[in-house]
């Protein structure tokens, strides 16, 4: 295991999942993890990860001097390969040049650190401060044009710095590089791999579930669906899966997702019908943050309705993941236990946060890993494409796509239009190029002429984007043609529609929703 301690730097998830690319399972904790607290985790390095801070900042944040004497492998990116300096006695300054992207990385001393790593090769540089004075035993492994420290090493000591990231995608000899530390400077085994996660998993659940019982809300996404998987594999029918249909859902898909999984999956699910009730609830709203309230209140309601129905059960199971784990517990950790503090629920999640008063230990089997890696584990377990490759669906659902009131006449609007984007876009081949592909029903009123008559009626929205996670979000440039397709095919065969607009907004400034 490796264990990245964190400075602050956009990129330390990254470092994360670069060292889990070469199998070995890398874990963020905050930078003022003592040594002690290492110790715990049993780490075969340690990675100082990158942060906005200068070293000669006050109050710049240091890490515990004592683990430059663990005797384990360090390496320190960047902020980290300063601090490494500072602390050991060497000297940071600010340089007169800065210097921000590729660099020709030239290498001094090809050994250890920098085997199989091209002389020339490029690097990502973003740093305004440099060394200049190294501490003692201290060498250097490569440099720049601008930078005459941009790897430095105790061989001795196992100490190592890097000015650049080797982490970004910019980096061409970044995943050499990190492989050599891994591999061979930390003596890591490549055995962080899907089959093994899946297997410790289901042992681990077993375990801790014993002959309790584990209830699961089910939500048709890719996180839930796994959670589903992996569960029933390792508990079998002590699990009950729920689906609450609050009736925002898109056509056919409540429909397709409880079939799905009874008669392919042989996996029970609690078809909770609740459309009504929902729609109750709804009436009049028009504020979008009201609505998410709204709806995440009325599926708390139903669903202790449903756990008391079908209970009594011992366990929540949740598809809390480890981004999720790293923003809101802060990565505190709890000094006897060395273990991680308890995890909240985030706002966005599908189960709508559940209150605390609910009686329930959780099982969070998915809390260490990333987006990507889940889906790895889902195509392990067999799950269909359309799971797996499904693209993010908001959990208040169609609720934040009619813009103003939800009605069942404008859900009708939304749903027939929202099928034929589904259609064509499948059709044509985009489902997988785009983040997200959706229509939005917006409720002004323009006027048209279909017909030789005169029409008043709503305009629909397309909102395609391309994005990597959702946090920034582009419009994609898919051919006019197609969408003059699904335009035409929209105003003639839904109702209520005589205009169709394209959303040509990024994020930022727009978000990807439009509420
Ligand atoms: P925005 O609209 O903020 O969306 O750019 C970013 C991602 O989050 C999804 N989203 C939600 N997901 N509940 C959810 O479960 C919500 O209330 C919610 N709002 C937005 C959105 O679809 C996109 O993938």
């Amino acid at each position: 295991m490796i264990a990245i301690l964190d400075f602050g730097s956009q990129y330390s998830e990254l470092i994360a999942r670069r060292i889990r690319e070469t199998q070995v399972y890398s874990e963020i904790l905050p930078y003022h993890t003592t040594a002690e607290q290492l110790r715990s985790w049993q780490p075969q390095g340690i990675i100082l990860s990158g942060g906005p801070n200068s070293v000669y900042d006050r109050g710049a944040p240091q890490c515990d001097p004592a683990i430059w004497q663990m005797g384990i492998p360090i390496l320190g990116v960047c902020y980290g390969m300063q601090l490494m300096v500072q602390q050991l006695g060497g000297k940071v300054v600010r340089s007169a040049l800065g210097e921000y992207g590729k660099a020709a990385l030239h290498i001094d001393d090809p050994t250890d650190l920098l085997t199989n790593v091209e002389h020339g090769t490029t690097m990502w540089m973003s740093h305004g401060d440099s060394v200049v004075q190294l501490p003692e035993g201290f060498a250097i492994l490569a440099h720049t044009e601008n930078c005459p420290c941009a790897a430095i090493a105790h061989h001795e000591r196992n100490l190592y710095g890097v000015q650049f990231h080797p982490e970004v995608v910019h980096s061409q000899g970044g995943m050499a590089l990190i492989r050599n530390f891994v591999y061979h400077i930390c003596g890591c085994e490549p055995t962080w791999t899907t089959a093994t996660f899946v297997e410790e998993a289901v042992s681990e659940m077993r375990a801790k579930v014993g002959d309790k019982r584990v209830l699961l809300a089910l939500s048709g996404g890719v996180d839930s669906s796994t959670l589903a998987f992996l569960l029933h594999r390792a508990i079998g029918t002590q699990l009950t899966c729920v689906f609450i249909d609050q009736g925002f859902m898109r056509k056919l898909e409540p429909e397709r997702l409880v079939k799905l999984f009874h008669e392919q999956f042989h996996i029970p699910v609690e078809y909770v019908n609740a459309r009504e009730r929902f729609l109750t609830a709804i009436e009049g709203v028009t504020d979008p943050e009201e609505k998410r309230r709204v709806i995440g209140h009325e599926f708390i309601r139903v669903f202790e309705n449903e756990s008391k129905r079908l209970g009594p059960f011992d366990y929540l199971a949740q598809g809390t993941l480890y981004p999720d784990v790293i923003e809101s517990a802060g990565g505190a950790i709890d000094p006897q236990t060395g273990e991680r503090v308890a995890v909240k629920i985030k706002s966005h999640h599908n189960v709508g946060g559940l209150p605390k008063d609910l009686q329930f230990k959780l099982i969070e089997p998915l809390r260490r890993l990333f987006k990507d890696e889940v889906r790895r584990v889902a195509r392990a377990l067999k799950l269909p494409d359309e799971i797996v490759q499904r693209q993010p669906f908001p959990g208040p659902g169609l609720a934040i796509r009619i813009i103003g009131e939800v009605t069942p006449e404008r859900l009708d609007i939304l749903r027939e239009a929202d099928l034929i984007v589904r259609q064509e876009i499948n059709r044509h081949g985009l489902y997988h190029q785009l983040w997200q592909s959706f229509a939005v029903l917006l409720p002004v009123r323009s006027v048209g002429v279909m017909g030789d008559k005169r029409t008043y009626a709503y305009p629909i929205v397309l909102r395609f984007v391309t994005s990597e996670d959702g946090m920034t979000a582009d419009w994609a440039r898919v051919p006019y043609e197609f969408l003059e397709l699904v335009a035409n095919r929209i105003v003639n065969e839904v109702p209520g529609v005589n205009r169709v607009v394209y959303d040509v907004t990024s994020k930022p400034p727009g978000t990807i929703e439009w509420e």
